[in-house]
């Protein structure tokens, strides 16, 4: 089976040598795989949370298009395009938005963040906060649910919203799967190989901070940087030290082992460091230097851009249309001319629509459970030695004789022949224990 990986990109920067390194080369990377189809975005939709300059926005949007593409993404494998080209997505946000319990949203970062912040300064907790900052997850799980995608690359600061994205995945299922699992439950997936490069001053290079080097630049604005590479005052020929070197940790992000072995030991033997960042930028724009002509040829040809784009859109939305008809029926938007028929049809359902689930436990021993039309167990069996003796007592439940209840306290068993062969959940009361126990009987009542 082919694995879904999907992950978006906020547009709301420039990108950096951090983000080439961290996210876009492994991504394009891991995009060629046979065994994988990859779906990138630009989270656009994201990026106005954050930022209320238009300008920003569009220029960000088609450098980041622009830097994928000069990188090397092939749009014939990959599916790439901007998360505001497809309508679905705000659409399926809604009907999360429904499921999506307030509290779990209390409870994310950054939305925790502000409200520390203001409870701090003495403001109200709320202020400056919009429901867009608040919904971010819900949004994000719009964009992963709606592909079904099961590996969603992430830095360690969005695990928390791909878990999010589960949760709410579950939630839907459970509610409206009627047993099926509509959504498949993410996956986040963080590269522990992948370097978190160093910036300037030598914390992590991150636009917050100002200490990025530019993908793509010129070639002088990458010297320059380069040159403002921060480094300890040893004089040319004393010995350095490349493990406390950042210049270092850049070089290896983009050297073969033999390069970095042979500038370890050049350092080591008191290279300047003046002639240490000219081995760097070389480096550098041996790497990046053929992406950037591509990258300003694209920039240069937005129109071009544009029809990419939105040929990935009209891809993405071979899958999202058809999937998001599913999911409106599945919540009961449905068009009135199939209502008379639907719901006669599901009604005769409703009563057959119990299912026997088989499965089979660690230690090899079988069971089943009984499930109501909204995938409620009602029944989990023992564990029989093998699969004909369970599927005898899963055949007999439905023969129609008489069922043997008996209540165990606020739970009840089923017992066929002087034995109890399965067990009810325990529930809240006996109330709720005798209302599933009708249920059952409901269930398994033989059909006219
Ligand atoms: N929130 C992510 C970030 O800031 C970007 C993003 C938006 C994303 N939607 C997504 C990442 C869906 C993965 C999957 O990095």
């Amino acid at each position: 089976m082919t694995t879904r990986i999907l992950t978006g990109i906020t547009t709301s920067g420039t990108p950096h040598l951090g983000n080439y390194a961290g996210a876009i080369r492994p991504a394009i990377i891991a995009s060629r795989q046979a065994d994988a189809e990859s779906f990138y975005f630009l989270a656009d939709y994201h990026a106005l949370i954050k930022c209320d300059d238009p300008a920003r926005i569009q220029r960000s949007r088609l450098e980041i298009a622009a830097t994928w593409l000069a990188c090397g993404l092939d749009v014939s494998k990959a599916t790439f395009y901007r998360q505001s080209d497809i309508p679905e997505i705000p659409e399926l946000t809604w009907l999360l938005t429904c499921v999506a319990g307030k509290g779990l949203l209390n409870r994310a970062h950054a939305y925790k963040a502000s409200v520390d912040k203001n409870l701090a300064e003495g403001e109200d907790p709320d202020a400056g906060v919009t429901m867009g900052l608040f919904s971010y997850p819900v949004l994000m799980a719009a964009d992963i649910l709606m592909f079904n995608a099961h590996r969603v690359p992430v830095g360690r600061d969005q695990i928390q919203h791909v878990e999010m994205a589960r949760d709410i995945a579950q939630r839907f299922n459970h509610l409206f799967g009627a047993g099926k699992e509509l959504f498949t439950l993410p996956e986040a997936q963080i590269e522990e190989s992948v370097a978190t490069l160093p910036g300037l001053d030598g914390r992590k290079m991150s636009k917050s901070y100002d200490n990025t080097i530019p993908l793509f630049g010129t070639a002088k604005q990458l010297k320059d940087a380069v040159a403002r590479i921060v480094t300890d005052s040893r004089l040319p020929g004393e010995p350095k030290d490349p493990d406390s070197s950042n210049l270092f940790t850049l070089y290896q992000a983009f050297s073969t082992p033999a390069q970095q072995a042979e500038f370890r030991a050049e350092l080591l033997a008191g290279l300047a460091w003046g002639e240490a960042k000219q081995r760097l930028f070389g480096l550098l724009d041996n790497e990046l230097g053929e992406a950037r002509e591509r990258y300003n040829g694209l920039i240069n040809r937005p129109d071009e851009l544009e029809d990419i784009l939105l040929a990935g859109a009209a891809k993405a939305r071979k899958t999202a249309t058809p999937f998001l008809a599913e999911l409106r029926a599945a919540v009961g938007l449905r068009s009135f001319r199939t209502q008379v028929q639907g719901d006669a049809g599901a009604k005769k359902k409703a009563v057959k629509s119990a299912r026997f689930v088989s499965f089979r436990e660690e230690d090899g021993s079988f069971r089943f459970r009984l499930l109501d039309a909204s995938g409620e167990q009602l029944l989990l069996s023992n564990c029989f030695a093998d699969g004909k003796a369970a599927g005898q007592v899963s055949k007999r439940l439905q023969s129609g004789e008489a069922l043997d209840l008996r209540e165990q306290g606020e739970a009840f068993g089923l017992w066929l022949d002087a034995e109890c062969v399965a067990q009810s959940p325990v529930y809240a009361d006996t109330a709720s224990r005798d209302a599933a126990m009708a249920s059952l009987r409901d269930a398994l009542k033989p059909q006219e």
